[in-house]
C-alpha cells in the first residue's frame, strides 16, 4: 500500500504556495510508493463528512508553480484546537476537533501532514505534534515574520509589490507637490515597508519596532519643500507602526489615514493622500525568488517525512537548507532588529524613521 501525505496549507494565502505543493507532489512522485493528497480549504478538508480532499497528481500541479494563491484554497480561521462547529440550533460554538482531525488521519490511511504556514500555523503544528500526528511544517507569509528562517516564500513578492508601489506614487507625489503615504502589510513587523521604503526611494519609512514621533516626521517632510511649498515626500508606513507614547491606539484605524489627520492638523501646507496597498501584496504571481525559495521548501519538506523527521520544519538558514524542531520555530517572531544593515543603510541615505 503507498504511503499518504496531506497537505494542509492555512492562514492567509501568499504568493509561493503553489509552487511549494507542486514540489511536494514531484518530489513524491520520485519515489515509487507515495501518494500526495490536499486539504481543501485549511484543515476543513480534513473535518468535513464526507472528506474535501483531492489527490494531487502530476497532471494536477503542472505549471502551478507560477500561478498566485493556492489551488487548495486557504483560511484563516480554521484551528482545530478551536474550530467553528455548528449546533443543531443552527450557532456556532468554537470546539476542539483535534481528537476526530487524528481519528480521520488514522481512517483514512495518511502517515503523515505537510502543514504550510505562518507563525500562527505553525503553533498549531507544534500542539498537533505534541499530540501524536507526524506533521512537517513549511513556513509562508508575506510578513517574514518568522526568525527561523532567512525569508519565508511570498515576502520578496510583496516586498516588490509595495516597491512598485512606490515608484507609481513618488512620480504622482512629484508631478503634484504633495506628500503622498502609503500603508503595507507586515503585520507587527515593519519588513516589507523597509524593504520598499529603501528599493523605492521614501522619505520616511515608520515601522512598528521605531515608534515615530509626528514632530520628527514633520521635520523631514519640511526638509523636502522650498519656502514658496515646492517639493514633494513620500512617506511608506508599515501596517503595524504606531505613534510614540500611544501604543494603545495602534490597530484602530488606518496608520495611514491617521497620520494624514495629523498632518492636516498640523497646517502643513502640502496636499496630502493616502494609499492602503491591502491584499495586492497578497495575490498575484511569484517573483522568481519566492517560486525557487517554495520549491526548495517543497522538495525538504517531502523528505523529511520520508525520513521520518516529524515536529520539524523545513526552513533555510544562512544559504543553508535545512530542519528545525517546531517548539524553536514558535517562540520567535521576527522583528526588525534595530542594529539590522538595512536600518543602517536606510539611515544613511536619509530616510526618517520619525524617531
Ligand atoms: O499575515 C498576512 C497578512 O496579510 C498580514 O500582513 C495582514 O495583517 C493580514 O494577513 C490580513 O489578514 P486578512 O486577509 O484576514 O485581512
Amino acid at each position: 500500500m503507498k504511503q499518504r501525505i496531506l497537505i494542509v496549507n492555512s492562514g492567509g494565502d501568499c504568493p509561493g504556495m503553489n509552487a511549494v505543493i507542486r514540489a511536494i507532489v514531484k518530489r513524491a512522485n520520485q519515489e515509487k510508493n507515495w501518494e500526495v493528497i490536499g486539504s481543501i480549504n485549511g484543515f476543513d478538508g480534513i473535518l468535513s463528512e464526507p472528506l474535501e480532499i483531492i489527490p494531487l497528481t502530476e497532471k494536477r500541479v503542472e505549471g502551478i508553480h507560477i500561478q498566485g494563491g493556492t489551488i487548495l484554497t486557504t483560511n484563516n480561521k480554521r484551528n482545530p484546537f478551536c474550530y467553528p462547529v455548528k449546533q443543531s440550533d443552527g450557532s456556532i460554538i468554537n470546539e476542539d476537533v483535534t481528537d476526530k482531525l487524528i481519528y480521520n488521519l488514522k481512517v483514512f490511511n495518511f502517515d503523515a501532514v505537510i502543514h504550510i504556514g505562518g507563525n500562527e500555523s505553525h503553533k498549531i503544528s507544534h500542539k498537533l505534534s505534541k499530540k501524536g500526528v507526524n506533521i512537517v511544517g513549511i513556513p509562508k507569509t508575506i510578513n517574514n515574520d518568522l526568525s527561523i528562517t532567512d525569508f519565508t516564500f511570498g515576502f520578496q513578492t510583496a516586498a516588490q509589490v509595495a516597491t512598485e508601489a512606490v515608484d507609481k506614487l513618488v512620480t504622482t507625489a512629484s508631478s503634484h507637490n504633495r506628500v503622498l503615504i502609503l500603508e503595507v502589510m507586515g503585520r507587527d513587523a515593519g519588513w516589507i515597508a523597509l524593504h520598499a521604503a529603501i528599493a523605492g526611494g521614501a522619505d520616511v519609512c515608520l515601522i512598528p519596532e521605531i515608534p515615530f514621533s509626528m514632530d520628527k516626521v514633520l521635520e523631514k517632510l519640511k526638509s523636502r519643500y522650498s519656502k514658496d511649498g515646492r517639493g514633494f515626500a513620500n512617506i511608506v508606513v508599515a501596517e503595524g507602526a504606531y505613534f510614540k507614547n500611544n501604543k494603545s491606539d495602534k490597530n484602530s484605524d488606518s496608520i495611514a489615514r491617521k497620520i494624514a489627520s495629523k498632518l492636516k492638523e498640523a497646517n502643513f501646507e502640502a496636499d496630502i493622500r493616502e494609499t492602503i496597498l491591502g491584499h495586492l501584496q497578497r495575490g498575484g504571481t511569484p517573483i522568481a525568488f519566492d517560486r525557487i525559495l517554495a520549491t526548495e521548501l517543497g522538495v525538504k519538506a517531502f523528505e523529511l517525512v520520508k525520513e521520518k523527521k516529524f515536529g520539524t520544519m523545513a526552513v533555510h538558514q544562512n544559504f543553508e537548507l535545512t530542519h528545525k524542531n517546531l517548539e524553536e520555530v514558535i517562540n520567535q517572531y521576527n522583528k526588525v532588529d534595530l542594529s539590522h544593515n538595512l536600518i543602517h543603510t536606510a539611515k544613511g541615505i536619509g530616510i526618517s524613521f520619525g524617531d
